[in-house]
């Protein structure tokens, strides 16, 4: 099947799955959850559900032990991207063609909107232990699965880089690329890491193959994160759903901003073959997940 209809059909299926698992609009906090849902149901391309349910697949899972999980990671870089366009932060009024969660709620609904998704997010991730049937061995990897995601979105690894990109602001720093690796690497390669190690984890994948996707997903978060900062400066907000030259806006230290943009294209290409490098070299295979991956490279949202 051609890539680009089998992507839609899994982005499809995604939604679905992850739909599920919404709360739903109703008492008293009615507002609180119309807010959370409206950030997440605004579209996106699920990359990291689907990279978690395809890395899952990598290594033979079959349950639906990964669903809640695939609908928590998503529920963290959601909540990721509304706090990202607080006007604290990048100060955004556009994100997956639709006005941003604070622009519709108002600021104090959008940071609560934010923190209900994180903590729902572990709530729907602990679901996974009430599924009936498991054995000791899968709620042992469901407890793994935890640990990966709680310590990814967190102070070493998703907030943890957001804090270094806020304070950094390029005028003040000269080239500064030991800096400007360590923001890409947190604020967006551990939630991709994140996604990637947990599908390997519970489908029972041993430590070694874990840790050789953490490091695909290191190269795959560099170079999406790079690419997001070249669409900021090439593309349009129609194309994009998002606005372009928010990182001038907000005088942000990028990938383009200190290598200009001809090495940026450069490293998110080599990048992207370091993880095909990784992944092909193993015994399991899957096809669809490396085109997925060969297919952000040339990624125009
Ligand atoms: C945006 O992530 C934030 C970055 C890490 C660059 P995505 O580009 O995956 O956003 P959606 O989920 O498709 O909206
Ligand atoms: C944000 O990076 C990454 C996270 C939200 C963790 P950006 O600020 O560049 O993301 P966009 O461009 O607003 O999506
Ligand atoms: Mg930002
Ligand atoms: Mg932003
Ligand atoms: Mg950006």
């Amino acid at each position: 099947m051609d890539f680009q209809k089998e992507l839609q059909i899994k982005v499809h299926e995604v939604e679905k799955t992850i739909g599920k698992y919404l709360p739903k609009e109703e008492g008293f906090q009615k507002s609180l959850l119309e807010a959370m849902n409206y950030g997440f149901l605004a579209g996106g391309k699920r990359l990291r559900p689907l990279l978690m349910q395809e890395c899952y697949r990598l290594f033979g899972g079959r349950s639906e032990v990964i669903e809640p999980f695939m609908a928590a990671q998503e529920m963290i870089h959601t909540y990721s991207l509304i706090h990202d366009d607080l006007p604290a932060m990048d100060n955004d009024l556009y994100r997956r063609g639709k006005k941003t969660t604070h622009a519709v709620y108002g600021e104090a609904m959008a940071i609560l909107a934010g923190d209900g998704l994180l903590n729902f997010a572990f709530e729907t991730a602990c679901k996974a232990f009430s599924f009936g049937g498991l054995s000791e061995q899968e709620m042992t990897r469901v407890g793994g699965a935890l640990t990966i995601l709680a310590k990814k979105a967190g102070i070493y690894g998703m907030i943890g880089g957001q804090a270094v990109d806020v304070e950094a602001e390029k005028r003040k720093l000269r080239l500064d690329g030991e800096k400007l690796l360590f923001i890409h690497a947190h604020k967006t390669a551990a939630l991709i890491q994140s996604a990637m190690m947990i599908g390997a984890h519970l489908a029972g994948a041993d430590e070694e193959a874990v840790k050789e996707l953490e490091k695909a997903g290191y190269a795959i978060g560099i170079a999406f994160q790079i690419q997001d900062d070249i669409l900021d400066i090439t593309s349009t907000l129609e194309e994009l759903g998002k606005p372009v030259g928010s990182d001038e806006k907000n005088d942000k230290l990028t990938y383009v901003s200190v290598y200009g943009l001809e090495k940026s294209k450069q490293d998110v290409e080599r990048l992207s073959k370091e993880a095909l490098d990784i992944l092909r070299k193993r015994q399991e295979r899957n096809e669809f997940l490396e085109e997925l991956v060969v297919s952000l490279i040339t990624r125009r949202k």
